[in-house]
């Protein structure tokens, strides 16, 4: 069997984007951040916390926004540096960022609270560094396709092997462990529109706060 080391994993990772079913679905998770992107008022800047090869910090960047991608994993920076230079990028830990309170207007995990060790701690970091909200993407914990995703080995590279996957309501329950004494507005959805809305295999939930008294 093949030994792939980090970087090529990084960039099957990415490859995995580019066509067929990982095209399709990055196409459903990106129009429904472009939903719940709309719900948080006038953003300008973001930090994508896990960025890892930096596919949805670009596209953030496409939306207008001054985006930054931060991650752990040089093998994961070394691509997303790689595919672009719209965007700035560095390395380090959710669990402690590295920026003042209220650095960005928005800092947004997509497919990666899952893999962080303390997702709690990262929550709470990032409501420390954003000024207006937070935009969450993870995998549905009730969908099959997510399980899929897993097994078929997208996320073995030897950093994350272990994924933990949410339901509307766990990563709901999260958010207010997470920030109890915060205030703010929940917006979510799926990608599986109307239908079976709980089981759509990507949830998107935007936390938009309310002003500090
Ligand atoms: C499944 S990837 C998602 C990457 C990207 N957001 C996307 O959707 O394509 C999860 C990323 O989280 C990163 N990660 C895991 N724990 C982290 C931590 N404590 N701090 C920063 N990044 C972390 C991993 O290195 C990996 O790149």
């Amino acid at each position: 069997m093949q030994s792939w080391n980090e970087e090529q994993w990084a960039w099957r990772y990415e490859a995995w984007y580019e066509q067929g079913p990982g095209y399709q679905a990055a196409s459903r998770e990106k129009a429904l951040l472009q939903r719940l992107l709309a719900k948080l008022g006038p953003v300008k800047t973001v930090l994508e916390v896990g960025c890892g090869t930096g596919y949805f910090t670009r596209w953030l960047a496409a939306q207008g926004l001054q985006a930054v991608g931060l991650d752990l994993s040089a093998a994961m920076l070394a691509v997303a540096q790689a595919k672009g230079a719209t965007v700035g990028y560095l390395r380090g830990d959710a669990t402690a960022l590295p920026f003042d309170d209220e650095t960005f207007d928005l800092v947004a995990f997509i497919t990666t609270l899952e893999f962080i060790a303390s997702p709690m701690t990262a929550l709470r970091e990032a409501a420390r560094v954003a000024k207006r909200g937070l935009l969450l993407g993870v995998l549905n914990r009730f969908s099959w396709t997510a399980f899929r995703r897993c097994v078929r080995g997208l996320f073995r590279a030897t950093i994350y092997r272990q994924a933990r996957f949410y339901s509307v309501r766990d990563l709901i329950r999260l958010v207010h462990q997470a920030l109890p004494r915060r205030r703010f507005t929940l917006a979510w959805d799926t990608t599986a529109g109307s239908v079976h809305l709980l089981w759509g295999e990507f949830i998107g939930l935007s936390v938009r706060f309310e002003e500090r008294e």
